[in-house]
């Protein structure tokens, strides 16, 4: 038997510790809300103000992407949007270019059979000459070796779009005064679009870099052209449109397609004359199916 005398002594005491516990604990929940709060007051105004109107080119969105590959030179790849109307993105660093070159890798598979262009005759769809496009190029098959076919699993990974809706690399050379005139990726005809649908997606990378000239010019671009901050060494080509100067190993990916599967005319696209120096660079043109080489 316990002694009544004793409880409320013993009771108080009990009282006393077990509410300082819960003082303790409040002050601890209070400290993580604080920090919680503190967190989102600073991720509310950050999140909001990276958003440009899609017109605006003058907050050109940039974003550094991570490396996964630590063994190779990945770190300095980024991404920046360029316009939303047409879509279209730079991967700066999209090739390795240095001790492991995948740029002369692919200007050595294609040397040995380049030809004059062609382009696609709207009417027949068939190839034929033209002055409108006066480089020299050739297509590799897909996945001709490892490292085309490491390029194009990159492409996929960078796209979201199955290796199989890819036409195989075109590889073309442009030397100085040769150009690509301003014209659409996707097909106007019935031939072409037989195999792989219409041309959803083009993603253009620049094997070389170029003294002067040669930018991808998109004279329909909407927005404020002059706002890159590559303005300045432009040629006048180029300042047609919004342009994107050629660097060994960026790639450009841009949008033949709108998000609701139709053509998009704003993708109008062109190869400025070269001035000084040569071009090389390699085309993906990715179908809305699977296309069949
Ligand atoms: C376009 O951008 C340039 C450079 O940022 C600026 O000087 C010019 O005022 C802008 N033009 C318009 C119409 O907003």
């Amino acid at each position: 038997m316990v002694p009544k005398g004793r409880l409320p002594v013993r009771g108080p005491s009990r009282r006393s510790s077990s509410s300082t516990l819960i003082f303790s604990i409040l002050i601890i929940c209070l400290f993580f809300v604080l920090i919680l709060l503190a967190l989102g007051i600073l991720s509310i105004p950050r999140t909001s103000n990276t958003f440009p109107g899609a017109h605006d080119l003058s907050s050109i969105v940039q974003r550094t992407t991570e490396s996964v590959r630590s063994d190779r030179s990945y770190s300095d790849r980024w991404t920046e949007v360029i316009s939303w109307e047409p879509r279209a993105v730079i991967y700066h660093n999209f090739l390795l270019s240095k001790s492991e070159d995948e740029c002369e890798h692919l200007i050595t598979l294609a040397k040995p059979h380049m030809e004059k262009s062609t382009v696609v005759d709207s009417v027949t769809g068939k190839n034929k000459d033209s002055r409108v496009r006066t480089s020299s190029g050739t297509f590799l098959a897909r996945g001709q070796d490892k490292t085309v076919e490491s390029i194009e699993k990159r492409i996929a990974d960078f796209t979201f779009l199955p290796v199989d809706h890819g036409e195989g690399f075109q590889v073309l050379h442009y030397e100085v005064g040769q150009k690509y005139e301003p014209h659409y990726d996707y097909f106007r005809d019935e031939y072409n679009t037989k195999n792989g649908g219409q041309r959803m997606a083009t993603v253009l990378m620049y094997l070389s870099d170029v003294e002067e000239g040669g930018e991808t010019v998109f004279p329909e671009a909407k927005g404020n052209i002059s706002a890159v901050p590559w303005w300045n060494e432009l040629s006048d080509c180029a300042k047609k449109g919004l342009s994107v100067k050629p660097k060994k190993g960026d790639a450009l990916l841009f949008w033949s397609m709108t998000p609701d599967a139709t053509v998009d005319p704003s993708s109008l696209h062109g190869g400025c004359p070269v001035i000084k120096g040569n071009k090389w660079s390699s085309t993906k043109w990715i179908r809305v199916n699977p296309y069949y080489t």
